[in-house]
């Protein structure tokens, strides 16, 4: 499992890139906004409150990206370099077979369709070049445009399954047929 060089993606109106110091305007807009983070819960500490908490995360991402950790790309319109939002693959299991999936958008781009292509190429980046066997996401029940998002994308629902971290996720999952 490679992350270096790092893997830029590109599709009809998307390119996928690595996230650096720079774009961390963007960052802790995402990390922070009340709207974009209403079913986002994360621990005190791996809270984005200001600036410096922010570089921190990106030099975190950094880091995860180099030991093969994980791995996530900034989302830009291909006309503009500026982030609108983000994608990972995260919570890789020890054998690398299973990873999971995060994203967050700008509200200014939500309802496009951006996310739905975005998350087309890491399910085929994760799957071919990765060679997962399952892709999971964990989101909160009420999150209606996540929920639609994974369902669209062949994601099932695992009632059977349960986040024992937090009791509002639900689980989904999406198999490697092809594995
Ligand atoms: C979840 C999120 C990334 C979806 O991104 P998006 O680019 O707006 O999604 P898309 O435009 O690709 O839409 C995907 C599907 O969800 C539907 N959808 C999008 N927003 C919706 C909403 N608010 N309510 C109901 N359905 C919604 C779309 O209509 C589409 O389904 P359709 O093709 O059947 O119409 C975005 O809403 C977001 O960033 N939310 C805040 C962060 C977040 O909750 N992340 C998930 C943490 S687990």
């Amino acid at each position: 499992m490679k992350f270096n060089p790092f893997p830029e993606l590109e599709s009809n109106r998307l390119f996928l890139r690595k996230i650096i110091e720079s774009d961390c305007k963007e960052i802790l807009f995402l990390r922070s906004d009340i709207t974009v983070n209403k079913f986002i819960e994360r621990p005190e500490n791996r809270k984005t409150k200001n600036l410096f908490d922010d570089i921190k995360f990106i030099k975190e991402l950094d880091e995860y990206i180099e030991t093969n950790k994980s791995i996530a790309w900034g989302i830009t319109l291909k006309e503009d370099p500026q982030i609108v939002g983000t994608i990972c693959l995260w919570n890789f299991s020890e054998d690398n077979k299973t990873a999971e999936v995060g994203y967050d958008l700008n509200p200014k781009f939500q309802r496009k369709g951006i996310m739905n292509e975005a998350l087309k190429m890491i399910i085929e980046f994760g799957f071919t070049k990765l060679n997962l066997n399952l892709i999971e996401a964990f989101t909160h029940n009420q999150n209606k445009s996540s929920k639609r998002l994974l369902e669209k994308n062949g994601f099932q629902f695992m009632d059977n399954r349960k986040d024992l971290e937090n009791k509002s996720n639900s689980i989904f999952e999406l198999r490697n047929t092809s594995s």
